[in-house]
């Protein structure tokens, strides 16, 4: 296999990290950035481009605050439409095809159809908007691109779902968590992994979705976090896991009821293989386990 050249934006970031790490042992050169080069700057951005001339870029830098955006709003627009639309130009301009991480936020269904990469954009809080945004302006930005939309992501290097789980179940006698909003965990290293095949393959570019297998709730991932933890040693005792409505735990952005991707176009079309969300849970708790850091 060829070795490539890759910028990867946001390489600081929960997804960067693991990109980096694993884009570095596959043989690949990468360029990581991050707020040392503001992707919303497009002289720098072109700059960086012409001195380094990667193959790829991969965009995984993205203002990820769901909630603060609805009050942030100016940052919230800027990274999350305005920083793809220059990326885009800037790329375009430079002939460099850029892969660009978007979410599930820019949808929402009804169960039980898995969202197709072609449904139109529902999003329900100002987050998905702006990530909708994006989107729209790097297609027409004239950038040869993929646009691979993820969701429910955790990994080592960030703060996530996961870990919140955690700490709360070690301090805790009780946690509440919502069951009627679905979708699908997503590890890091899996998703990271996915980026890499689609770079080595380098062509068909488009819209698709890369997401673990399966379907859940919030609450049915946080009784598996507690079962797994258990089985790990991450947690000496069970504390009882309640689930919520919605309703009940008011949150400033809204999330959608139904976000669960359909992977179905990413596996035809690059034979990328996606394990079930709670086969990478237990292999991304493990390795926390090995560490030994939470
Ligand atoms: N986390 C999830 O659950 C989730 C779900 C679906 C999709 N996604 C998407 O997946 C991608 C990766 O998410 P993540 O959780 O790894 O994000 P993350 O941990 O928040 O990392 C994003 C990185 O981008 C940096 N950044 C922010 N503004 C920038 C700018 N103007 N120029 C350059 N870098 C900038 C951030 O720096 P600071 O930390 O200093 O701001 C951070 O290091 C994003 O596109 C996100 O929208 C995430």
């Amino acid at each position: 296999m060829k070795a490539l050249k890759i910028w990867i934006t946001g390489a600081s970031g929960m997804l960067g990290k693991d990109l980096q790490a694993l884009a570095v042992s596959r043989g690949h050169r990468v360029f990581p950035t991050d707020r040392e080069l503001d992707i919303t700057d497009a002289a720098p951005v072109s700059s960086f481009l012409a001195a380094h001339e990667p193959d790829y870029a991969v965009n995984a830098a993205a203002y990820t605050a769901v909630d603060l955006a609805e009050t942030e709003t100016e940052l919230n627009e800027k990274v999350n439409a305005l920083g793809p639309k220059v990326l885009g130009e800037c790329c375009a301009r430079a002939q460099i095809p850029l892969l660009h991480i978007s979410t599930d936020y820019v949808l929402s269904g009804e169960a039980p159809q898995p969202l197709l990469p072609d449904a139109l954009f529902a999003p329900v809080n100002a987050y998905g908007k702006a990530k909708a945004r994006g989107e729209v302006f790097l297609k027409e930005s004239g950038a040869e691109s993929w646009i691979l939309r993820t969701a429910w992501l955790y990994g080592i290097h960030g703060k996530n779902f996961v870990k919140t789980m955690l700490s709360l179940m070690k301090t805790r006698d009780e946690v509440r968590v919502v069951n009627d909003q679905f979708g699908n965990p997503t590890w890091t290293c899996d998703l990271a992994r996915a980026v890499l095949q689609i770079l080595e393959n380098g062509s068909h570019f488009g819209t698709y979705h890369f997401s673990g297998e399966g379907i859940t709730s919030w609450f049915e991932f946080a009784l598996k976090i507690r079962e797994f933890a258990l089985e790990l040693g991450l947690l000496t005792r069970k504390v009882s896991v309640i689930g919520i409505p919605s309703s009940e735990y008011p949150t400033p952005a809204r999330r959608p009821h139904w976000s669960a991707l359909s992977k179905e176009k990413l596996k035809e079309t690059f034979g990328i293989s996606i394990p079930l969300w709670e086969t990478s849970l237990f292999e991304y708790l493990k390795s926390e386990a090995e560490r030994g850091e939470i």
